[in-house]
């Protein structure tokens, strides 16, 4: 066993000189690791326990390690532990302290195995606990978005494409839209623990080990499925890696749609939303101004998520296998990636709780545009038997008629409407009603009232099952 004197690293018996301290100093990576250190104590205990199991260390060392390790937890606990950026990273620096609790004896722990795949180990515990605490505030998320519709099943604003008026909606199925997203979001992650699933502990340094050792045992303990299949393929994988930043990327511009969306419905020109004091700042020379800085914050934030996913993807790519440093800049990119996401959820929780429906306004606006134009084609075709076109060129000449008096259709009296199709009947007003152009998109899926109040049944069922 290397011995571990000092503060000489455990490859001071082989390499004669200190490493540069410029790259001792940039090249560490225990102050983004360490946030690992729960995952590698409880990787290393799991590994020596079954090193013992296994009659290739001893009960008395087994204990010994173990106890070191408990005590090592509890110096960190409680901020007794000093974080030596000299011992390059997490690892080293629990196997270091190790030998200074337990002696000579803490050379047994890295018995049958490399830190290439104790990292490994460590990182995939740390995201499979991470990506569940995702899914969770995706869980919260979605409970508001709920209540959000509830409120607002009669609310009626104008669909947009183009941020022109399109077809009137309900503000719930709008909204509603954003239950779809995130929960496809959810399934992602879900996705993604099954390859968090197989244990990489054993494979070593990358061929495997000629001890005898119990890779299922490890499994078990660690809660994973099944051990990883290939030895070179389990060091040289960042697949998962990639898996989560990619879905904190989706899930990222979910977020920032909903934030640019209302940014323009907060803006004076749209007024369909306002937003609470808690989620505006003002400006250092305008006294007037209400910023929707938060909104801006999440939208913004997304181009960090997707940077985030391009550097790993751009590591990996000709990196050839298995290990090489560059690989350490993993876990700096998804602990900045989880981060970020979890503040976004938060604080897009806080603008679906801080937020009012200008509903009048909303109104107001469904009522321009000859929103109801596609309504009044629907109702040539299934009253008067025309074919789709026909009806869309008879409206389209409405709609000309109403542009040149400088009226909305509704405000259009029928002779005026009969002067473009002497076969128009009376009812045809009906059409511009913006309560019943919104109730009979009745196919699945569509806005109508039914529709959405199912819709939010079916929801709050899922979200609690
Ligand atoms: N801190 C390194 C990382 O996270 C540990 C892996 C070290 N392995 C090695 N062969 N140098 O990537």
């Amino acid at each position: 066993m290397s011995k571990n004197k000092n503060n000489k690293p455990v490859w001071s018996s082989r390499i004669n000189k200190d490493t540069s301290y410029i790259f001792q100093k940039v090249g560490s990576s225990l102050r983004i690791d360490k946030r690992l250190f729960k995952e590698d104590l409880r990787g290393s205990i799991a590994h020596v326990e079954m090193l013992y199991k296994q009659k290739i260390i001893s009960l008395s060392i087994k204990n010994k390690i173990v106890w070191g390790l408990n005590k090592i937890f509890n110096e960190i606990k409680r901020k007794k532990f000093f974080f030596n950026e000299k011992n390059e990273d997490i690892h080293m620096s629990i196997e270091k302290r190790l030998f200074e609790i337990i002696g000579e004896d803490a050379g047994y722990m890295h018995t049958a195995r490399s830190r290439n795949d104790q990292v490994l180990t460590d990182f995939k515990l740390w995201l499979r606990d991470s990506t569940k605490e995702i899914i969770k505030e995706l869980n919260l998320t979605m409970k508001i978005i709920i209540k959000n519709a509830e409120k607002n099943i009669n609310t009626i604003m104008p669909g947009f494409t183009h941020l022109k008026n399109a077809q009137p909606i309900s503000f719930a199925h709008y909204i509603l839209a954003y239950m779809e997203m995130f929960g496809r979001d959810k399934k992602r992650f879900k996705n993604n623990l099954e390859n968090l699933m197989e244990n990489p502990l054993g494979v070593a340094a990358l061929s495997g080990t000629s001890f005898n050792i119990d890779r299922n045992y490890t499994t078990k303990k660690l809660k994973f499925n099944k051990p990883t299949n290939n030895s070179i393929d389990t060091i040289s994988d960042r697949d998962f890696v990639l898996d989560f930043l990619y879905s904190v990327s989706v899930c990222s511009i979910h977020i920032s749609r909903f934030s640019e969306e209302f940014i323009i419905w907060n803006s004076d020109a749209f007024k369909l939303i306002t937003l609470n004091d808690k989620i505006v700042t003002g400006s250092s020379i305008m006294p007037q101004k209400k910023n929707p800085d938060p909104l801006e914050f999440l939208r913004g934030k997304t181009g960090n998520a997707f940077g985030n996913l391009f550097s790993m993807l751009t590591i990996l790519k000709g990196l050839p296998l298995s290990y090489f440093k560059d690989l350490q800049d993993d876990k700096e990119l998804v602990f900045n990636s989880f981060d970020q996401i979890k503040y976004s959820l938060q604080i897009l929780r806080e603008i679906l709780k801080n937020f009012v429906v200008n509903k009048k306004r909303m109104l107001e606006l469904a009522e321009s545009g000859y929103i109801t134009s596609t309504d009044l084609a629907d109702y040539m075709v299934k009253e008067m038997n025309y074919p789709f076109r026909k009806a869309y060129q008879v409206t389209a000449k409405i709609v000309n008629l109403a542009e040149k008096k400088n009226k909305r259709l509704d405000e259009l009296n029928f002779e005026e409407i009969r002067t473009i199709d002497r076969k128009l009947d009376k009812d045809i007003l009906n059409v511009f009603d913006l309560k019943n152009a919104v109730n009979s998109k009745k196919s699945y899926g569509g806005t109508s009232f039914e529709n959405i109040k199912k819709m939010i049944k079916k929801y709050k069922k899922e979200l609690n099952d």
